[in-house]
């Protein structure tokens, strides 16, 4: 389904933190790479990130674990794709994998000159789908109330 991408590999010892676990600042790296996969695979355009949100690190990634990163589609404005993308890890000896963060990335497909073009409309079919697409809605509308708090400081 051209709706998501999902990538696996190993963590390396050169993503390592100064607590021996893979470095906050990785994961974001891998959420932004898979999301932008999933975003310029849906536009089959160049897009850039516009905002990412809500990444809340559940437990620690460890180096030498196969990591998978998931991203799909769950809401499509007219230039702007929000990715939801799930980050996974586990031992190469277990058979289950751990969640390990979720978070929104939204990317806008973009020209040649950086302007805003428009993108294909994603329509939800599944009740999972349909529960992301509304779960997308509730967040650009809790969104606009941190935005205007932030405001004061940006
Ligand atoms: C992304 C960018 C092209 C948007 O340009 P712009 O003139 O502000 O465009 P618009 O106001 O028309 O907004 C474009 C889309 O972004 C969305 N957007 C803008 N601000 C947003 C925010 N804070 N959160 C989520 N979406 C946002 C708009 O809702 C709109 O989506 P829609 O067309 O689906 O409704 C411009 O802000 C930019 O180049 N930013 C830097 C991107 C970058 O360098 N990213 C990091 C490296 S890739």
């Amino acid at each position: 389904m051209d709706t998501e991408i999902t990538l696996q590999f190993l963590s390396e010892p050169t993503d390592i933190n100064y607590g021996g676990n893979v470095h906050g600042g990785m994961v974001m790296k891998w959420i932004d790479q898979a999301a932008y996969a999933c975003a310029s695979q849906w536009c089959q355009s160049y897009c850039v990130t516009v905002y990412v949100g809500g990444i809340r690190f559940y437990e620690p990634i460890h180096i030498g674990f196969i990591v998978k990163t998931h991203a799909y589609i769950i809401y499509t404005g007219s230039t702007s794709m929000h990715i939801a993308v799930d980050v996974y890890s586990k031992n190469v000896k277990d058979a289950e994998f751990v969640k390990n963060t979720h978070c929104i990335v939204v990317f806008v497909a973009v020209d040649a000159d950086s302007k805003p073009i428009p993108v294909r409309a994603f329509a939800p079919t599944t009740e999972r789908q349909i529960a992301l697409r509304n779960y997308a809605v509730k967040l650009m509308e809790l969104r606009k109330g941190v935005e205007e708090e932030m405001k004061q400081f940006t």
